[in-house]
């Protein structure tokens, strides 16, 4: 017992020692967050990081990354984007890839590996009315529209995709429905 009371002791010394060694040496800290303030300054005209926090973006700028879409969520703006709307992207291998990686994340649970309607929502009965991409007549535009606004049951994944990740799965649906009309 006496052993195991010498023993703290000797821990607790060697404790402070090392952690009070040197005040003006920055100390090991735990979770450096807690210490050093992040760099937003709601109210600051410049955060720490001299980016503007708190300032609207200025008229008629666009935020990186972002690329508006014009066409509202209408009848009329779903056969204008149908018919106006191609894809601005290079489509080769490498974009199909990417657009079939997303379409497996975000569609494949109602429209199935193939497209044909038949994917794990559907055969589950917790959606009814998911089409066959072949008995659908769309474009690239009406696609990318879809994605966008939605359709009926079918919600937008607007939010949920970036601009170029759209059109690669439109690149992605198309190829899916050619296979299908073979
Ligand atoms: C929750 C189920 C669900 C998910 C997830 C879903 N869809 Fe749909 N989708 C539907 C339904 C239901 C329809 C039929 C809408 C209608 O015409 O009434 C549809 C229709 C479509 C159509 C045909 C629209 C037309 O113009 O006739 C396309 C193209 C399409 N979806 C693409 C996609 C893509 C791409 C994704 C993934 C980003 C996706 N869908 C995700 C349920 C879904």
């Amino acid at each position: 017992m006496k052993k195991y009371i010498k023993y703290n002791i000797a821990l607790l010394v060697l404790a402070t020692i090392v952690s009070c060694s040197d005040k003006r040496e920055r100390q090991y800290q735990y979770m450096p967050d807690m210490y050093v303030a992040v760099p937003y300054e709601a109210d600051a005209e410049k955060g720490a990081t001299g980016v503007s926090s708190n300032l609207k973006p200025v008229n008629g700028t666009i935020a990186r990354g972002n690329v508006p879409y014009e066409y509202a969520d209408t009848n009329a703006d779903y056969e204008k984007a149908k018919s106006e709307l191609s894809s601005p992207l290079v489509q080769d291998e490498v974009s199909l890839e990417k657009g079939k990686k997303m379409y497996t994340i975000y569609c494949v649970s109602c429209h199935g590996k193939k497209g044909d309607g038949n994917g794990y929502l559907s055969q589950a009965e917790k959606f009814i009315g998911i089409p066959s991409y072949k008995d659908r007549d769309i474009t690239e535009g009406s696609i990318y529209h879809v994605i966008m606004h939605g359709k009926n049951l079918m919600g937008s994944h607007a939010s949920q995709i970036t601009h170029d990740e759209r059109w690669q799965i439109v690149q992605y649906v198309g190829k899916l429905r050619n296979d299908l009309l073979k």
